[in-house]
């Protein structure tokens, strides 16, 4: 009976396994990835310090900084945002009426750029008398191609509901954005007092009781002190998975239900300032669109020591630890790994070809500048720059997952560096200022250069293709003209969020397969719209197709969905407006 009972079950799985191939007989994602040699090439400037980046269109990506001297200038002060184009290495300066210094960033449905939050004042005197508060601010910014888009900002029509500094955004299954703590006051750490323990939306929604205001959250109670930039990504169910300092959970916002996960193991935390880098694997047919969430780096230190009880010389954490978030691998845990270097503020980048790649960051201190940590660096609260990229490969067998890359930079990329995979498939390394103004004779300066990491499938000969809709629905069909390399005889089409990245936190980062059946004579590929908003939510993705060995095609952008708006409450709007202070009047210059 037993024996009957075992095998029936086998028979079951099996039959399990064949129905997922059965549906999708032409799927095959890259087998093997591309190794040999590497480049990198310092070109261009970014105008600003790159505290903030985002690639907006197949050729544009934007910067945001915090006010301080930049030589890029704008309507006669130094500019703090920046639009660069990516194949001159050129950038066009941008006009924020607030102070973006750690905002954050996700785009809406229709394809605008949502960006929230700010610093309360303007820390140097830059010569601006009418810049304002930036702690409420929603900034939008619709890309564009010709050089006519610029943000906008009107704190009188939109605002958020609360003070929001270090907050975290990421876009739903409904297009719009979803708003997740921070702090109302500056601080080298938040604490009880200046922590914003509360959720909202944009557009507001009318949810869960609370009309268009901020909605209590316990896990942003019980994640205190180092809960600041925490991670947060939609899960191929609608909810979302959430991890702030050593806790995580999985978040039902449609009924403000938290159910929480497993804490990091061995006391590493992971947000700011202990920050680790954090991203969901690829979703992939192969392995059933299951979530798995990798977080490498942070540090295991007390989080509720005096400023001056931490050193730029704190040792952080070589540990890397994956979860699935299916039952049975929320039972089996977290299992961890080590990286071959110690590190905090490392950026895990997704590649178009599976594997992440991790560059910048420190191997000794923590976050932020200028806090009287001991042993500063003039003022950086960290050392040791790291130099080399890491890639893991999270299909490859345990102890064979890292390889170090065989090219370094000289260019440390400390506290507000950040790094983003951009469209022609290499990765836009920029900033780094543990300053709190622009500053070069400093051991870590304000740094403007902009680097340009090629990883190996950048020298092969490349998948092109032509003919990508401005937007593909769900489930839907649309045929792209392909030119493949010589003998290629299957592909896979990626679907990429390149996310927005700050503090070493990639809003909205995701990377997933797409049904594609390539013609028999290889000249055409039908590509099939994600299942449902779920696996991906409807806005921007750029699509790559790679060649079974892992050479990307450059990633085209479309919107996923049909491009509308996100749902759009009058009533919540109104009472936001009604209900919440304006508290972005007039900034003073100073603290
Ligand atoms: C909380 O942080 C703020 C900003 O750093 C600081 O002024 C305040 O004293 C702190 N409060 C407590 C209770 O530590
Ligand atoms: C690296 O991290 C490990 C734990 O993750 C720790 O034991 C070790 O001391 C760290 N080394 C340095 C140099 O920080
Ligand atoms: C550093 O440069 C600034 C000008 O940027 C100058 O005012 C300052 O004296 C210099 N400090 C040192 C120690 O060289
Ligand atoms: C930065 O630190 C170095 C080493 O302590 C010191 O020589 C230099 O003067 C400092 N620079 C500034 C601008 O304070
Ligand atoms: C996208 O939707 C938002 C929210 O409704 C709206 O403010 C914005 O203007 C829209 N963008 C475009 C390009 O229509």
């Amino acid at each position: 009976m037993l024996t009957l009972t075992s095998t029936f079950l086998k028979i079951l799985a099996l039959l399990h396994v064949a129905q997922v191939v059965n549906a999708d007989p032409t799927h095959v994602g890259p087998r093997s990835s591309v190794n040999g040699r590497w480049g990198l090439v310092q070109e261009g400037t970014s105008g600003v310090s790159a505290m903030q980046l985002a690639v907006v269109t197949d050729t544009k990506a934007i910067v945001f900084d915090k006010v301080e001297h930049n030589p890029l200038t704008v309507d006669g002060h130094p500019a703090w945002a920046a639009e660069i184009d990516l194949p001159s290495r050129t950038v066009r300066p941008l006009n924020p009426i607030s102070n973006t210094f750690c905002a954050t960033g996700s785009f809406l449905s229709n394809g605008t750029m949502v960006h929230t939050a700010g610093n309360p004042f303007f820390e140097v005197d830059i010569g601006v008398t009418d810049g304002i508060s930036g702690t409420q601010s929603v900034r939008l910014f619709t890309p564009c191609d010709d050089a006519s888009c610029d943000l906008i900002e009107d704190p009188n029509v939109r605002r958020l509901t609360s003070r929001r500094w270090y907050t975290t955004s990421a876009r739903l299954e409904d297009g719009s954005v979803f708003i997740y703590g921070g702090s109302t006051a500056n601080g080298f750490i938040t604490n009880a007092t200046i922590n914003n323990p509360t959720y909202e939306f944009f557009p507001p929604k009318n949810i869960n009781g609370y009309n268009g205001v901020q909605i209590p959250s316990q896990f942003l109670l019980d994640t205190l002190i180092a809960n600041q930039f925490p991670n947060v990504l939609v899960l191929p169910d609608g909810n979302l998975f959430i991890a702030a300092n050593q806790q995580a959970m999985i978040f039902n916002w449609k009924t403000n239900t938290e159910t929480r996960l497993p804490n990091i193991p061995n006391g590493v935390r992971i947000s700011y300032p202990f920050s680790a880098g954090l991203t969901m694997l690829p979703l992939t047919p192969e392995n059933n669109f299951t979530p798995e969430i990798l977080t490498c780096g942070g540090a295991d230190l007390d989080d509720s020591l005096a400023t001056g009880a931490y050193s730029s010389q704190s040792p952080t954490s070589n540990q890397c630890a994956r979860l699935v978030l299916t039952r049975q691998g929320i039972a089996a845990g977290w299992k961890v790994e080590h990286m071959p270097q110690n590190r905090t503020m490392v950026e895990l980048i997704l590649l178009p070809d599976g594997r992440v790649l991790m560059v910048n960051g420190m191997s000794t201190g923590v976050g932020g500048y200028g806090t009287g940590v001991f042993d500063m660096i003039n003022e950086s609260n960290a050392d040791h720059p790291v130099f080399t990229p890491l890639i893991y490969d999270p299909n490859a067998a345990p102890g064979r997952r890292f390889t170090v890359a065989p090219i370094s930079s000289k260019i440390p990329r400390m506290y507000h560096s950040t790094a983003t995979l951009i469209p022609d498939g290499s990765i836009l390394l920029a900033g780094s200022n543990p300053n709190s103004d622009v500053i070069f004779n400093v051991t870590y300066p304000t740094e403007y250069r902009m680097e340009f990491l090629s990883p190996p499938y950048m020298f092969r000969p490349r998948p092109t293709f032509t003919g990508l809709p401005a937007t593909l629905d769900y489930g839907a069909t649309a045929t792209v003209n392909v030119n493949l390399p010589r003998g290629t005889r299957s592909v896979t089409a990626v679907l990429m969020d390149l996310g927005f990245a700050t503090h070493g936190v990639h809003m909205d980062q995701r990377l997933v397969h797409l049904r594609s059946t390539l013609s028999r004579d290889g000249k055409t590929l039908r590509i099939t719209g994600p299942a449902n908003p779920r696996i991906y939510s409807p806005g921007p993705g750029f699509l790559f197709i790679v060649t079974k060995d892992g050479v990307p095609s450059e990633g085209k952008r479309f919107l996923i969905g049909t491009g509308a708006q996100p749902p759009v409450d009058q009533g919540a709007i109104e009472n936001l407006l009604r209900a919440t202070e304006n508290l972005n009047s007039v900034a003073p210059l100073k603290h």
